[in-house]
């Protein structure tokens, strides 16, 4: 239909648009889930231009490359000690301890809301919202995208559906963004409010609190839980698989953290230095478990040229971070698990300079993202044994490496069973 794509295979051309990153930094209008639901006001949507400008900024205050995460740190490590009671007493629900766990620590970091045990109000609405946007931007799912005027068409006629429920759709979105603001809101004026994104932000007495300062606020506050949540809770998820079917790696792991820790407490932050193999870990969970296949599109503002080649502005450039990090001349045996592959002196490829995107978009959340990752991998490793879960004979059941598809890609839902390692270690997950 006369739209240009450019589909990158491989990191050295990406980094040629990394390079060129002011021109290749906006993203392609959606008729859907940007028009008509409105999710072009969230961080990943939004066009390149002073507003995301003003959002990223935002962001970098609080979880940027400047701003040091060992701020946040205490809060992570006690979260993930929750999640190490909550697996130990419920281990078979590990994917939705896994999303509680990632849940808890953004939007306390964001709100200062701390979720409930059980079923949460905030988190219930947040996540029928991400649902919403991961079903408004599925690729071919509304004609509407590929013939934008349709969306001009009166919501009576037949055929157009998708009218009301993008209106249905835009009503929870607007509930996901103003209500847990309100609650910081609130708190702040009972004089109750824990330190939050929120919170700073609207006690920063240098800036300007226009109408537009505020609805930046509001809507990056919202883009920390749409962009973090899924991706970090897929990437743990997968590193529990990984385990599984890599035993000897997490037994490397589990040496290794014995050796530095030894087992009379658990992993810290202030241990990370020392773990280089625990570190490999989660680097290789990075590569084996591509959170992103796709990224997200990109578009280019004006015409430019990559290596030779033409691009068109307005061309739809798509990164496929999935065969970059699976690519055999980069790392050869991809489908391995094999943390080694990060470690000695020639280390395979910056695994992190290709799964967090590209250009003026690149993952602004990605310090959270990996002090999140380590503290699960380290304080789980150091506590359980992740193993096959048996059949009903006794048999072990191996799990399969398949993923989900959409723009977040989660491992499909596979069984194991995780056991502490000891009585000691079942000690320090129930009394820390
Ligand atoms: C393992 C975890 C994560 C992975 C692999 C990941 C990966 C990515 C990727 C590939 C992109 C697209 C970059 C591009 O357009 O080139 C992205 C964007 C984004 N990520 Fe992450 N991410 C992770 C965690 C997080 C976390 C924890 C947060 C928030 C606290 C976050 C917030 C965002 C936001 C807001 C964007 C949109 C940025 C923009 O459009 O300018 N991400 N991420």
């Amino acid at each position: 239909m006369g739209q240009s794509l450019v589909i990158v295979n491989s990191a050295d051309i990406m980094d040629e648009f990394d390079k060129q990153g002011a021109n290749y930094s906006d993203r392609p209008v959606l008729q859907m889930a940007g028009e008509l639901v409105g999710f072009n006001n969230g961080m990943g949507l939004l066009r390149y231009g002073p507003r995301l400008r003003a959002y990223r900024k935002h962001f970098s205050r609080f979880v940027g490359p400047n701003k040091p995460i060992q701020s946040h740190q205490p809060l992570i490590e006690e979260e993930t000690r929750k999640f190490l009671r909550r697996t130990v007493e419920n281990s078979g629900d590990l994917s939705h301890n896994l999303r509680k766990l990632a849940g808890s620590i953004i939007l306390n970091l964001t709100y200062g809301y701390k979720v409930q045990d059980g079923q949460d109000d905030f988190v219930d609405l947040i996540e029928h919202d991400n649902e919403n946007f991961g079903s408004a931007v599925k690729a071919g799912a509304f004609l509407v995208d590929v013939l934008p005027w349709l969306k001009y068409l009166p919501e009576w006629l037949p055929g157009t559906g998708f009218l009301k429920l993008a209106r249905e759709w835009r009503k929870t979105s607007d509930a996901t963004v103003d209500t847990p603001y309100a609650y910081t809101e609130s708190q702040m004026a009972a004089g109750t409010a824990l330190t939050s994104f929120v919170s700073t932000g609207l006690e920063d007495d240098e800036a300007n609190h226009s109408p537009e300062y505020l609805r930046d606020l509001k809507w990056t506050a919202v883009s920390m839980y749409s962009g973090g949540a899924d991706t970090t809770v897929s990437t743990e998820y997968a590193f529990f698989l990984a385990m599984v079917l890599f035993p000897e790696v997490q037994k490397k792991a589990q040496a290794e953290i014995d050796a530095v820790v030894g087992n009379d407490r658990l992993p810290t932050f202030a241990d990370m230095p020392h773990l280089p193999y625990v570190n490999a870990v989660v680097t290789e969970t990075l590569r084996w478990n591509c959170v992103a296949p796709s990224g997200i599109p990109h578009a280019a503002v004006e015409d430019g040229y990559i290596n030779g080649y033409f691009v068109p502005k307005g061309a739809i450039i798509l990164a496929n971070l999935w065969n970059m990090l699976h690519d055999p001349e980069t790392y050869p045996n991809p489908f391995k698990f094999d943390p080694e592959r990060h470690l000695g002196p020639n280390p395979q490829r910056d695994v992190r300079r290709i799964c967090f995107g590209f250009g003026r978009r690149v993952c602004p959340g990605m310090h959270l993202a990996d002090a999140s990752v380590y503290s699960c991998v380290a304080m789980s490793l150091a506590v359980f044994n992740i193993e096959k879960a048996l059949d009903s004979n006794g048999i072990p059941i191996t799990p399969v490496h398949e993923n989900t598809d959409g723009l977040i890609s989660f491992p499909k839902p596979f069984e194991c069973t995780v056991k502490p390692r000891s009585e000691k270690a079942y000690s320090l997950i129930t009394e820390s």
